[in-house]
């Protein structure tokens, strides 16, 4: 199956693309030069920078009409314009790439009035390539072989596993509360400090749920789609100006939708 026409070109751009962007992260693991943090356990490294310089210049090469919003260098002036938006996390996971802590990738997504069409993933540490399209599937290529995700059939919340991110950006008290919801339901909790491979994770069926109650785009824009594309459900993220100020996020498996959404306090879209 193929993506859809008008898509294809960035669908093909965007995974080769994520692919090279990894393996010039990957380059410099263990030993990347840190820069001065943005915050609190908000770090970055020289190679977040140069990852997204070499990402934005290779999109405004290819498709100058496109908008661009990173989360190093910030929305190009036509964000609010231009009919597609790619959007990039030079390194999804930072603290864990700064550690010497072989989880996390490089995420680049492409909406279209709001909408993910396309985004492609690279975990370089397990050499793991993820991409889907709208209406075309979610797929990984590994060791080799590729193959169509779809999300965990798992349906009782004592067997689910759970990711609930984390930052500074919302009340300490509020994450203990979800956290403290989800181990009450009887489900298991995770945090690995990736939103995008915690999405990339829900979508290849080894976690059934991720939630954080405060997220960028450039982690998730991506990973909703792989989500959706692997049979899951999501929340209405880019509502309200979530593509320039974040949102609260949900992605589930389709089975235990209704219930984590529940524990979760976020709705849940019913046409994606
Ligand atoms: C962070 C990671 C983390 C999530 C945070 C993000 P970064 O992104 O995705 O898992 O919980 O909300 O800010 O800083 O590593 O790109």
């Amino acid at each position: 199956m193929g993506a859809p026409m008008s898509d294809d070109a960035r669908l093909d751009f965007c995974r080769r693309l994520a692919a090279d962007a990894g393996r010039l992260a990957h380059g410099a693991f263990g030993r990347a030069a840190m820069l001065p943090a943005k915050g609190r356990h908000d770090e970055v490294t020289a190679m977040d920078r140069e990852v997204e310089r070499t990402v934005r210049e290779a999109i405004s090469r290819a498709f100058p009409a496109d908008a661009i919003l990173g989360e190093e260098d910030g929305a190009s002036a036509d964000v609010g314009c231009a009919e597609f938006v790619w959007i990039i996390d030079p390194i999804d996971g930072t603290a864990n790439y700064a550690r010497g802590i072989a989880h996390y990738c490089v995420s680049i997504g492409v909406v279209r009035d709001a909408e993910p069409v396309v985004g492609a993933l690279h975990d370089p540490s397990h050499d793991r390539l993820y991409w889907a399209a709208r209406g075309a599937g979610a797929w990984l290529a590994e060791r080799g072989t590729t193959r169509r995700l779809a999300v965990s059939p798992i349906d009782a919340l004592t067997a689910a596993t759970v990711e609930c991110g984390w930052s500074l950006r919302r009340p300490q008290a509020d994450y203990v509360a979800l956290v403290d919801r989800m181990l009450t339901a009887g489900c298991a909790i995770r945090r690995a400090g990736s939103g995008a491979l915690g999405l990339a994770d829900v979508a290849a069926g080894r976690t059934e749920g991720y939630a954080e109650l405060h997220i960028n785009s450039w982690d998730c824009a991506a990973g909703l789609l792989l989500v959706t594309e692997a049979g899951g459900r999501i929340n209405d993220f880019f509502a309200g100006g979530g593509l320039l100020a974040g949102n609260p996020i949900l992605a589930t498996n389709a089975a235990l939708a209704d219930p984590l959404a529940a524990l979760a306090c976020v709705p849940l879209r019913h046409d994606a």
